[in-house]
């Protein structure tokens, strides 16, 4: 086997640990009878990261975990077993489902040191098929835990009709910095600020692993962004992509596209028609707004795809799948502005992003940094709302809110063409982006935030109930 590309810009020590290797995938653990019942150890565990041992957090002793793999209708035990010195908890990223009890309840959950707890999380029938994660969501450490090494990958698959495609797979990005010893760094404030990007670009905790494929083959990528501030831009020059789904959102025809930027949380559903010659999965300058292009600039080859062997035959075309409703066919009941801010703490002097200083800075939804026993927002279970967030910072702020999906209707007042649905959705610095919200069910509390997962640990996020 020959070396990989290395992306410019990783530095001398990072170059030794190239070596082309296959993709490996975390174990796949999948349901059974309408049931996946899984143990999830938390532990500070040494393991191969980016081709060197590293000392991180992981789930079953693995960066990523294991991936689930899910069915609509399912129903998901997972029994959390805290080995940290820290609390912990778990937030199934995008599912859509319950936010009380047992299920999806990062307010009210926390799984202390030696502790474990009972998840019980049931998908309704018609759940959307895609890529999920999960990750801890305990205030204040959120950013530190996923960055040394707590995430995983979901997967709803396809109620409907099978796509066709040759291979199926699980691409988790995460990015960290190790130091000599192997230990994910500690960050200053100013990168809190910033939002932290990591030198390491991982592919499940592989440097630009080899993906073997023959010409013509259909792969399905899901590939999940849990970098903790990074947003990616990617592009898979000489073969086609086609957009399945963004986040939740599956689109009912596939879409050919040349580039497609995922946010840091956020995930794309592709199909890639495998071409002649080998080629890379390329991450290009990161497009987010300040926080720049972090320490490595573009993280470049992500992973390499290598073609080889005599050309498949083509498969049979997609099946459609049906459109999501679009919600602009709907009044909404209420119209809500969600204004994302930053403040010097205590002073409540608005900064602007000019950057000048940042220690003892709060960000904030509406002028207040989070607060778990206050309900900032209440709605009615069974509207549709329509909700813009408006950016008086600096810099970009990918939005996220928990178990009900936004259709984004409108970037910077530019109505959005389609049905897009997603998770996540970038406010651009000094800019607005309109979304509507179906709080058809699940009543109960819990959060939005912003998914630098920093900003959220320093307070932009706040809790919405619907009743
Ligand atoms: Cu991916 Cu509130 O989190
Ligand atoms: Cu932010």
């Amino acid at each position: 086997l020959g070396l990989a590309i290395g992306a410019p810009g990783w530095g001398p020590s990072a170059g030794l640990a190239l070596a082309a290797e296959s993709l490996s995938e975390p174990e796949t653990l999948r349901s059974a009878n309408g049931l996946l019942r899984v143990r999830l150890e938390v532990a500070e565990t040494s393991v191969t990261l980016a081709g060197r041992p590293a000392h991180v957090l992981t789930y079953n002793g693995t960066v990523p975990g294991p991936t689930l793999r899910l069915r609509p209708g399912d129903r998901l035990h997972v029994e959390l077993v805290n080995r940290l010195s820290d609390p912990t908890n778990l937030h199934t990223h995008g599912l859509h489902v319950s936010p009380r009890g047992n299920a999806d309840n990062t307010l009210d959950v926390h799984v202390q040191p030696g502790e474990s707890f009972h998840y019980d999380i049931q998908l309704p029938d018609d759940h959307p098929p895609g890529p999920f994660w999960y990750h801890p969501h305990e205030h204040h450490l959120t950013a530190d835990q996923i960055w040394r090494g707590l995430y995983g990958g979901i997967v709803v698959e396809d109620a409907g009709p099978e796509v066709p495609v040759t291979r199926d797979r699980v691409l988790v990005v995460s990015d960290t910095t190790l130091d000599d010893d192997g230990h994910p760094v500690q960050v200053s404030e100013w990168q809190r600020m910033e939002g932290r990007e990591g030198e390491l670009v991982l592919v499940n905790g592989q440097l630009t692993p080899t993906l073997e494929a023959r010409p013509g083959e259909r792969e399905r990528w899901r590939i999940i962004n849990t970098c903790t501030s990074r947003f990616l831009r990617l592009r898979l020059d000489g073969h086609k992509v086609d957009l399945l789904a963004t986040d939740i959102g599956r689109l009912a025809e596939p879409r050919r596209v040349d580039e497609v930027e995922v946010l840091n949380s956020g995930r794309v559903d592709v199909l890639v028609t495998v071409g002649e010659r080998t080629g890379e999965l390329q991450g290009l300058a990161n497009p987010r707004t300040r926080g720049g292009d972090g320490p490595s600039g573009a993280p470049g080859a992500l992973a390499t795809l290598r073609v080889g062997g005599s050309p498949v035959p083509a498969l049979p075309p997609v099946p459609a799948y049906p459109q999501l409703p679009d919600l602009r066919e709907v009044q909404p009941a209420a119209r809500r502005t969600m204004v994302l801010g930053l403040d010097r703490a205590g002073g409540g002097h608005e900064d602007h992003g000019d950057g000048h200083g940042s220690g003892g800075m709060v960000m904030t939804i509406d002028g207040r940094p989070f607060d778990h026993a206050r309900t900032d927002v209440v709605t009615r279970l069974g509207t549709v709302e329509e909700w813009t967030y408006v950016n008086h910072t600096g810099m970009d702020h990918p939005m996220h809110l928990h178990v009900w999906p936004m259709q984004v209707v409108a970037i910077d007042g530019r109505p959005v063409e389609g049905v897009v649905y997603q998770d996540v959705v970038r406010v651009s610095a000094g800019g607005e982006t309109t979304v509507r919200i179906p709080f058809e069910d699940f009543d109960g509390r819990t959060v939005f935030h912003c998914h630098i997962n920093d900003h959220e640990d320093a307070g932009m996020m706040a809790v919405v109930e619907a009743r």
